[in-house]
């Protein structure tokens, strides 16, 4: 292929490299000369016409969408459901009156998407692709098309497509804030800039996560990510990352959810990765650490500049709390990477997947 590289051992670290530059280059594209957000108008009208958008996507895709419902539910005030695409034709939902259905797709070419894209043509619902590939199926059979500028990602494992969609997505809801007229004290541009200075200074601290990759997942079995609010969404995709690149049994979890059965697979030195990131959970977090620690565990924590406590392995810079899973995540892309590498898997091209599964 024409894409190289470089000095790169991988495409992966590449790709998670690159993450500032795709943001910056998605900063440049979605604004005008007079620094206000730039976006075709038709999708402008779909967000304010509509009265509940359906997000439908697959894996990190859909991990992406989790984080783009808090968005449009907390700047423009519209109410998102967020679907698995393979999941959704089997027990569909209830539409409402004027639904937007939004697709999120790396590849723009996931059958299980393009299966749900087909039904809600045909009952005659507007959509809405954000991806990395406009052309794509998936782009040319939406009425709509944003495109996530983060260049070609050939790694199996997704990591700069994941970023960009949440950025497009915060983009795409402040705007519709605005063209309804809700106010708001946010300028998502200026924001996205201090996220990508944020992810910056991480990927010039790479040792650290190699040395918890290799501290706290060179022999294990399993590993556990927890956090609350948006941090529980970011562990899950954490848990993915892991799981396809290094074939560690890993799942996110609900810190409020252990209790309730989970804390029963805790021994002796299971490894937990909590995220810390959200002030008004930072105690209820906390607090699952002491539990799993008191069963045994072998925890590390992931904070936050400003709600760090002694001995957390790692203090994210800060950034505005909404946009917190565009840097907490790439602590996991990385500790994913170099598990993957300690344990000499094929981090590029994991056994069984495909980058883009285009089977149903
Ligand atoms: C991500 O690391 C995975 N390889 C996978 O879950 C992927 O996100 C999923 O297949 C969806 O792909 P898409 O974004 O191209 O639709």
């Amino acid at each position: 292929s024409d894409i190289e590289k470089g000095t790169y051992p991988h495409f992966m670290l590449k790709e998670i490299d690159e993450q500032p530059l795709v943001l910056r280059r998605i900063i440049q594209e979605y604004q005008n000369e007079d620094n206000e957000i730039k976006l075709d108008p038709d999708v402008r009208q779909a967000m304010k016409d509509c009265d509940r958008i359906y997000i439908i996507a697959a894996g990190t895709s859909y991990h992406a969408g989790l984080i783009g419902k808090q968005f449009i539910e907390k700047f423009a005030k519209i109410p998102v459901e967020v679907h698995v695409a393979s999941e959704f034709s089997y027990n569909m939902p209830l539409l409402s009156e004027k639904p937007l259905f939004v697709y999120i797709s790396q590849s723009g070419e996931t059958a299980d998407s393009r299966a749900v894209l087909v039904q809600t043509k045909q009952l005659g619902h507007p959509a809405l692709t954000i991806t990395n590939v406009p052309g794509s199926t998936l782009s040319r059979e939406a009425d709509y098309t944003l495109h996530l500028h983060a260049g070609p990602e050939i790694a199996v494992a997704s990591t700069k497509a994941y970023t960009a969609q949440m950025a497009v997505l915060a983009i795409l809801a402040v705007d519709t804030a605005k063209a309804k007229g809700i106010e708001l004290d946010f300028d998502p541009m200026q924001e996205l800039a201090i996220v990508a200075n944020a992810m910056e200074a991480l990927a010039d601290q790479k040792e650290v996560f190699e040395d918890l990759a290799r501290d706290f997942l060179a022999t294990t079995r399993n590993c556990f990510f927890i956090g609350r609010s948006i941090d529980y969404y970011v562990g899950v995709e954490g848990a993915l990352k892991l799981k396809e690149i290094s074939y560690i049994q890993a799942e996110g979890f609900a810190g409020g959810e252990l209790k309730h059965g989970t804390i029963a697979l805790i021994e002796e030195g299971t490894p937990i990765i909590a995220l810390a990131t959200q002030e008004g959970v930072n105690d209820s977090i906390r607090g699952n650490v002491q539990e799993v620690i008191a069963r045994g565990a072998n925890a590390c924590v992931i904070s936050m500049k400003g709600l760090e406590k002694d001995g957390d392995s790692f203090v994210l810079p800060k950034v505005h709390e909404l946009l917190t899973p565009i840097v907490s995540v790439l602590p996991f892309q990385l500790i994913s990477y170099y598990a993957a590498l300690h344990r000499d898997c094929d981090v590029d091209k994991p056994r069984n997947l495909a980058k883009s599964v285009t089977v149903e």
